[in-house]
């Protein structure tokens, strides 16, 4: 009941909304009365097992309920624009690839094959985006959900060191969550933007994105429900750069095996919706020793190209 952490209405309150509906339409991933005021009767009626026809009544009412708004000015936007801000990352010439560095109010997504160097570009964001703006910083704290278990806070300290920072001070400023499976992933979403209420953060890191949904939703019959599922997260990831004016980082392996629909092993998992959400993306790739390759693929505003950095003791450089 009452207000979710965006201040959105519950879905609870919905007419024809009992609790065990509430329960099964949270599980497939309709948090909030927007999500279903966009939703097809026949979908909802699957995702909650109810009839079309109360299915039908629910939108209908989240609709009335929904504050659809929508139209912002050119100006308003423009207005918007200007506070974006960029996060460094180490290496210069992976800042000047990204027009000089993470952008907030995006999705920045890093893919490419084990050790490419997802995992430690997560890392050294978690440190850069506490330092002040003029060191390339966003004077933030970070948030860390993670679904591999691979945080390590001994690599945030060395990150940190490199930096002449307190590595206490540091780790006391990222928030990291083990995210159990992908369900308790996207609640994680909604946990941070209850915490963001208190703690000014400007990164979120979802490291991996997919490795939940890849290993839960198996072949073409569940490949539209996790596609679903993931245009929903990433959307919430989104609505979280937009609120805190932050950077969200998520990181995506590409498939070793062809992927049950996409066929191509060098697609990255989630292929189109994920693809065309994330603000940028960033394909990576190794190269000789520490050197890896990062290319920026499809970017709304910034040229095709690549950059060679390394991955050191102290972090990523160039
Ligand atoms: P997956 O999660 O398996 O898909 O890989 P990833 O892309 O996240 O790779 P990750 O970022 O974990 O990169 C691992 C690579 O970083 C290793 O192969 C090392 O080359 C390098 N690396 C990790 N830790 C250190 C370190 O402490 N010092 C140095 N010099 N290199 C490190
Ligand atoms: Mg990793």
């Amino acid at each position: 009941m009452g207000k979710d952490s965006n201040g959105n209405e519950t879905i609870d309150k919905l007419s024809g909304v009992g609790p065990a509906t509430a329960d099964k339409l949270k599980e497939a991933g309709y948090l909030d009365i927007m999500s279903i005021a966009v939703a097809s009767p026949s979908e909802l009626a699957d995702a909650a097992e109810i009839g079309e026809a109360v299915a039908s009544k629910i939108i209908v009412d989240a609709r009335k309920q929904a504050d659809i708004g929508g139209f912002e000015t050119g100006a308003k936007l423009f207005e918007k624009r200007q506070q974006v801000g960029h996060l460094t990352s180490g290496s210069k010439v992976l800042d000047e690839l990204l027009g000089g560095g993470f952008e907030s109010q995006s999705i920045i997504e890093l893919f490419g094959e084990f050790g490419s160097g997802k995992t430690q570009i997560g890392h050294q964001l978690c440190v850069i985006v506490q330092l002040p703006k003029e060191q390339g910083g966003l004077d933030g704290e970070a948030f860390y959900i993670d679904t591999e278990n691979t945080f390590r806070p001994e690599r945030i300290i060395q990150m940190a060191e490199a930096y002449e920072l307190d590595p206490e001070i540091v780790l006391s400023k990222i928030h990291v969550a083990r995210a159990y499976n992908s369900n308790h992933q996207m609640l994680l979403v909604e946990k941070v933007k209850e915490l963001s209420k208190d703690i000014s953060a400007k990164l979120l890191v979802v490291d991996s994105l997919t490795a939940h949904f890849r290993a839960e939703y198996i072949g073409r019959g569940a490949l539209a429900d996790r596609q679903q599922k993931l245009n929903r997260h990433m959307h919430d990831l989104l609505r979280w750069s937009d609120l805190n004016n932050g950077v969200v980082c998520v990181t995506n392996q590409v498939a070793a095996k062809p992927d049950a629909f996409f066929g191509d092993p060098t697609r990255p998992i989630g292929g189109h919706i994920v693809g065309h959400t994330a603000t940028f993306r960033i394909y990576l790739r190794k190269s000789k020793g520490p050197k890896r390759i990062a290319r920026l693929i499809d970017s709304p505003h910034l040229p095709e190209g690549e950059a060679v950095f390394t991955i050191s003791e102290k972090g990523i450089r160039d």
